[in-house]
């Protein structure tokens, strides 16, 4: 059985969406969500999916060994983050080589790095009349959106979208490859 650890700051409708693609699958479990934020609607949806789910705070995360202990305790195969916007110390990265990945709503390098996330993102590529966009899923670095790029995929964009029109057209580009792209990694 592959184990797959969420984290989360946000709505988590990918995390739901994640949860759904591998519901079925008897090789497959999700192990926890973790977030950063108490009120997080995440927490809702992990209620309503039946998923364990954690929050811990900025101490835990960055001066106590606390939640890196509980990580390895759980034996991940992978760590996905999913719309977290806490940079990922250090220590956590050295403990799960090549086995933390994010998705980021850009095409990296472009619009990457501290401050770059939701709808500053979709913003900035609005502002700069970008024809196209996309996603990337990359492994997690020390460094923001630096990590080795797994996969892109984008999508055009019409001069009459809007900078939520583009977050749309993000979210569908995630909902159809991340899932997969995270079961391919799962599984070599
Ligand atoms: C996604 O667009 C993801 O790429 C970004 O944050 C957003 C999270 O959306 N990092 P949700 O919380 O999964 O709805």
């Amino acid at each position: 059985m592959k184990r797959i650890v969420l984290f989360a700051s946000g709505s988590g409708s990918n995390v739901e969406n994640i949860v759904h693609y591998f519901q079925d699958n008897s090789e497959v479990t999700i192990a926890a969500v973790f977030t950063n934020k108490s009120d997080a609607k995440v927490l809702d949806r992990c209620k309503i999916l039946k998923i364990s789910a954690l929050h811990f705070n900025r101490t835990s995360f960055y001066d106590t060994d606390c939640l890196l202990d509980i990580l390895k305790g759980m034996k991940p195969d992978l760590i996905v983050l999913a719309g977290f916007l806490w940079k990922i110390p250090e220590k956590l990265v050295q403990s799960f080589p090549n086995k933390i990945v994010n998705i980021h709503p850009a095409l990296l390098p472009k619009y990457g790095g501290k401050g770059m996330y939701g709808m500053n993102v979709h913003n900035a590529v609005k502002a700069n009349n970008e024809l196209e966009t996309g996603i990337t899923i990359h492994f997690v670095n020390e460094n923001y959106d630096e990590g080795a790029i797994i996969r892109q995929e984008k999508t055009q964009i019409a001069p009459e979208d809007s900078a939520d029109d583009i977050a749309k057209k993000i979210h569908e580009l995630e909902y159809k490859h991340f899932p997969k792209v995270i079961d391919q990694i799962l599984h070599g």
